[in-house]
């Protein structure tokens, strides 16, 4: 069989048009915007309207995607949506997407790995194309993580925003596309992001909601000093796998959930601030959509040339994580 690697041949991104920045924050809980953009590095994010949900901005990520690449959605074989924020839980949300692409031939289903779940998208993507299952393939990562925050928690509703991104991938021959994937997880620190309700451990009920376990708990202190350490080691596994070195990565395109995280695996790695991607200032941590969108403005600011080697990676809830190496 032909040795066929997943090549990125569109990427887009979507995000709701409302703005709710540091200073509208100050008004809404006991916050500052020195607080968040030192801590965080987040000035501003976007915020889904009341009658907007995920699949909607998911499909038109999916479609710019499609557009750039010249694919048809009809020529799809495959549709992975990563993301923790579905439009409701049955049925997948990936569903609703591809029929707002009109998408019939595809087959379409729903990851979870939280802040990873693009990542695990891309591995498994690129698993069916080694593999001879799909040729063309859209992979999604998104969230609309604005509707299952609690806005009186300054711990975490400073953090969040939303929006998604995606990247259209095709099966060709050569050396240009993904060259590695390196995944991981660590069901032992599940508690440290959860959203306990609702599920069938504590079903939906009025004292579920009253014990306010449908909203988004993270212990953001503990995740902090292990999401350093696991992404250092996760680049560098993939960077490994595909027989290059950390010198070798022209663009890190890292999950951006805090820019002093984001800073310390660099300084790790030897990579200047100027092959870093940060848009956290803007966009906040969308989740599964953060390395999509981010990689999406990078390719249509003219900044990705061909044979440039791009490195992506994430941290998040489960524990997971993982990274993802390319070949422009
Ligand atoms: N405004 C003002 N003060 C605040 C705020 C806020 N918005 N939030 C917390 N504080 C206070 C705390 O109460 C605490 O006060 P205390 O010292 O009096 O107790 C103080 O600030 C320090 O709090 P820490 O939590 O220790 O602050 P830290 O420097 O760790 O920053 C943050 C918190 C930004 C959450 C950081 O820990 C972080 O980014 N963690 C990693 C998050 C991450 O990567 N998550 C994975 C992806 S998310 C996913 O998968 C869905």
């Amino acid at each position: 069989m032909e040795n066929l690697r997943s090549r990125i041949r569109g990427t887009g991104h979507a995000l709701p048009e409302k703005v709710l920045t540091n200073f509208d924050l100050e008004k809404m809980v006991d916050t500052s915007d020195e607080w968040i953009t030192t801590r965080t590095g987040i000035r501003e994010r976007h915020v889904a309207a009341e009658n907007e949900s995920l699949s909607l901005f998911a499909a038109e990520a999916g479609k710019q995607a499609l557009d750039m690449a010249g694919m048809s959605a009809s020529e799809l074989d495959l549709i992975i949506l990563a993301t923790v924020t579905m439009d409701q839980p049955i049925p997948a949300s990936s569903c609703f997407v591809q029929d707002i692409l009109g998408a019939r031939k595809a087959a379409a289903f729903d990851i979870q790995a939280g802040c990873s779940g693009f990542i695990y998208g891309l591995a498994i993507a690129d698993q069916f194309i080694r593999a001879g299952g799909a040729k063309r393939i859209l992979v999604i990562g998104g969230e609309i993580l604005s509707k299952f925050l609690d806005w009186k928690d300054r711990s975490t509703c400073v953090l969040f925003g939303d929006g998604c991104g995606a990247v259209a991938l095709s099966a060709e021959p050569g050396g240009h596309g993904l060259l590695s994937t390196s995944i991981h997880s660590d069901g032992s620190n599940a508690d440290f992001i959860t959203l306990p309700g609702g599920g069938s451990r504590i079903p939906v009920s009025h004292e579920m909601i009253d014990a306010n376990l449908h909203t988004i708990k993270m212990k953001g202190n503990e995740t902090f000093k292990i999401a350093v350490r696991s992404l250092e080691a996760t680049c560098r596994e993939a960077i490994e796998r595909a027989g290059l070195t950390p010198a070798d990565v022209r663009w890190f395109v890292p999950h951006q959930a805090n820019t002093r995280i984001i800073s310390a695996v660099a300084e790790r790695l030897g990579w200047p601030p100027e092959s870093v991607y940060l848009n956290i200032d803007r966009i906040g941590n969308t989740s599964s959509g953060s390395i999509p969108i981010a990689l999406d403005e990078l390719v249509r600011a003219g900044k990705v040339k061909e044979e440039d080697v791009l490195l992506f990676a994430a941290f998040g809830a489960g524990l997971t994580w993982g990274s993802a190496l390319v070949r422009w």
